[in-house]
């Protein structure tokens, strides 16, 4: 695994010469968020030998290399999935690169459910915590001991810290936010109404499909990292209407614009 790392990291920088400092994964209804940054440069997941490529549509697969305001950025255009068939050490690999490409920091948004009854669709929340006990661990496996130790701990995944950036940055855009756990599924499918009971008794708020084995992979690394969940539905069995993709998207570009105002802020203030 280092060595794939590796010469995946050898590929990008035989095109592209740029030391991020922030590292930021973009979710559903944030795609284009990528756009609006002053991009240096881009490379398609294509291009790089031995990349998991993400098969879920409307994600795009790209890094963006840019600034938001004075600072570097790497942007993750397209994330993969457990569900999309890639062993975890895959579906952390774009993270654990961006983090040998030189980013002290990851930020993670995602797409969510809330199981919390008080979140609406529509919520932003941010991530204090999260729950991986319906997911292998990304570090199961040889210990890459360049890139951390065998049994890292835990404790504070989402910085304390970045977790105030996000509070003082909502506060500043008027942006109203929530807080709580999140816990990760396998997908694809969505949840049974008695697996997001089950989601909140273990004492989760929010249930998705990506963002805490990357924040896991991440930590490993020694990365500050933080999170924010777009709450895109409450889960199955908690409203009278199925869950449908088409809902999630339709509720995440509701609240694009004012995520994407939360997340430029957030980035200038960390
Ligand atoms: N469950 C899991 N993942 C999700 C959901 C959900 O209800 N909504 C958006 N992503």
């Amino acid at each position: 695994m280092y060595e794939k790392l590796m010469s995946c990291l050898e590929s990008i920088k035989a095109k592209i010469d740029f030391k991020p400092e922030v590292a930021l994964i973009l979710g559903s209804g944030l795609g284009d968020y990528a756009d609006e940054i002053k991009i240096v440069d881009t490379i398609s997941y294509n291009d790089i030998k031995g990349f998991p490529v993400s098969t879920v549509k409307g994600h795009k697969g790209r890094f963006v290399f840019g600034y938001v305001g004075e600072t570097p950025v790497v942007i993750m255009q397209g994330r993969v999935h457990y569900y999309e068939g890639y062993p975890m050490s895959d579906v952390v690999l774009p993270t654990r690169l961006m983090g040998l490409m030189g980013a002290k920091k990851l930020f993670l948004t995602n797409a969510a459910g809330g199981c919390n009854p008080d979140f609406k669709p529509g919520d932003l929340m941010i991530i204090t915590d999260h729950i991986t006990t319906g997911v292998p661990s990304p570090l199961i496996g040889k210990n890459i001991d360049q890139l951390g130790t065998r049994f890292p701990d835990m404790s504070e995944v989402y910085s304390k810290r970045l977790q105030n950036v996000i509070r003082q940055s909502a506060a500043e855009c008027g942006v109203a936010i929530q807080e709580g756990v999140y816990v990760q599924f396998t997908g694809p499918n969505y949840e049974t109404p008695a697996e997001v009971r089950l989601g909140r008794k273990w004492g989760g708020d929010a249930i998705g499909m990506s963002t805490a084995c990357e924040a896991m992979a991440a930590r490993h690394m020694g990365l500050e990292v933080c999170g924010i969940s777009c709450i895109t539905n409450l889960c199955a069995g908690m409203s009278d209407t199925q869950l449908d993709h088409k809902e999630v998207q339709e509720t995440a570009d509701r609240v694009a614009a004012d995520f994407k105002k939360l997340v430029t802020s957030v980035i200038q203030n960390m």
